[in-house]
């Protein structure tokens, strides 16, 4: 696999690339995109094997075959993550954001309050607050430069109105890996608040060496009449297009719950969601993932070593995903004096630290999953739109 070769998304209705300016500030023709999470490889020949073979069919009508799809995902999750789930454990979404939407639909009331660790993925809040829930912020602390979880502080902020616990495993941004201690605490946390876990795995197959992700049953099944796994394979091969989800409820009273509000809603599954999800779960697809970890965590290394050369700038050191976390409270810098430079200098097109929320004041989110040429070109930019650091 190439995934070096530059692919030229601007014109192709991407939205990282095409909405550049809209969501980054960014209009340089020469702009990098290193937002939203999507990546700019071309896709492997299994996938574009999937969609052909649906071309050759010329036909796009209703369809079957879920029980080889089921069996893809219980495939995958035992040989990637040694998790053995049961195909009745499993339903399908469009993406996991609507499972998450889901799950708040239907386990909480307006005006329940949902935790998150802070920072984290813009829109755990913006849906809780879409919902009429009430965001519970819990603020992840730096740890000899990681992120971790402060559970005696938590136990203050709780307001006693909190129904769901919300964590991205791994951590968007920064990557952390969380560790099976780290999901005992957590679970604990759980049993301590009367809280639903809800466990967002999407970024679980992009952990570099050295670290293991732990799906949450596996790392707490004491916890398992209170859990929710969703996980899909849209971040690992980017087919985030296509809007397709699993959430795995093991607890069967959990599971109609989630279920009677899916068919309220009458969610079908999407065709070729479902056909290159179950060709990316197979051997070839753990092949390719295997070389694709293996690219990107050269491409964090290159890039954060490049932005702590910068002073006053850190870069938290990555576990997993390709979203760096880049620290720039040591320059003295207020975030619109960085973004002027980021933006007008570099041409570099992030996601702001501000909107993932408390934590991300001085911070910037940068997408590596891109070509190497273009995370050298990033860490170039970057390093002389702040050379009078020097
Ligand atoms: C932790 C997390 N959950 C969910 C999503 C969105 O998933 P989907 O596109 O399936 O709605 C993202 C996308 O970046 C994410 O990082």
């Amino acid at each position: 696999m190439n995934f070096d070769k530059i692919s030229e998304r601007r014109g192709t209705n991407s939205t990282k690339w095409d909405d550049l300016e809209r969501y980054t500030g960014v209009s340089a023709p020469d702009g990098l995109a290193m937002w939203t999470a999507d990546m700019d490889f071309f896709a492997p020949d299994f996938l574009q094997d999937a969609v052909r073979r649906q071309l050759e069919i010329a036909n796009y009508g209703y369809f079957t075959g879920m029980d080889s799809y089921r069996d893809a995902v219980c495939w995958w999750m035992e040989n990637r993550h040694g998790w053995k789930i049961e195909p009745e454990w499993m339903s399908q979404t469009a993406g996991l954001g609507n499972a998450i939407a889901i799950v708040l639909q239907s386990m909480t009331n307006p005006g329940d309050h949902v935790a998150t660790f802070n920072p984290v993925y813009h829109e755990f809040e913006a849906k809780i607050r879409r919902a009429g829930r009430v965001p519970t912020q819990l603020p992840l602390v730096k740890v000899d430069g990681l992120f971790r979880m402060d559970f005696d502080a938590y136990d203050g902020l709780m307001t006693g109105r909190e129904k769901i616990l919300l964590i991205s495993s791994p951590h968007n941004p920064a990557g952390r890996v969380w560790t099976r201690s780290e999901l005992e605490d957590i679970a604990n946390f759980c049993l301590k608040h009367d809280l639903i876990l809800i466990s967002d795995e999407i970024h679980h197959d992009l952990v570099f060496p050295g670290h293991v992700h732990v799906p949450a049953h596996v790392a707490v099944p004491q916890i398992e009449d209170r859990l929710i796994m969703m996980s899909a394979a849209s971040k690992t091969f980017n087919i985030a297009g296509c809007r397709t989800g699993n959430v795995i409820i093991p607890d069967a009273k959990l599971r109609a719950v989630f279920n009677e509000y899916l068919e309220r809603l009458d969610l079908r599954p999407n065709l070729f969601g479902i056909a290159l999800t179950r060709s990316a779960y197979s051997p070839a697809g753990g092949a390719w993932v295997d070389e694709l970890v293996r690219y990107i965590d050269g491409n964090q290394k290159i890039f954060n070593a490049g932005m702590q050369e910068i002073p006053g700038v850190s870069a938290m050191p990555m576990e997993g995903t390709y979203l760096a976390w880049i620290d720039f409270a040591g320059t003295g810098m207020d975030m619109s004096e960085i973004r002027q430079r980021v933006t007008k200098d570099a041409r570099v097109g992030p996601t702001w630290g501000p909107t993932l929320g408390p934590g991300g004041e001085t911070c910037l989110r940068i997408n590596v999953g891109t070509q190497r040429s273009r995370v050298v070109e990033a860490v170039q930019r970057l390093q002389e739109a702040f050379a009078d650091l020097q």
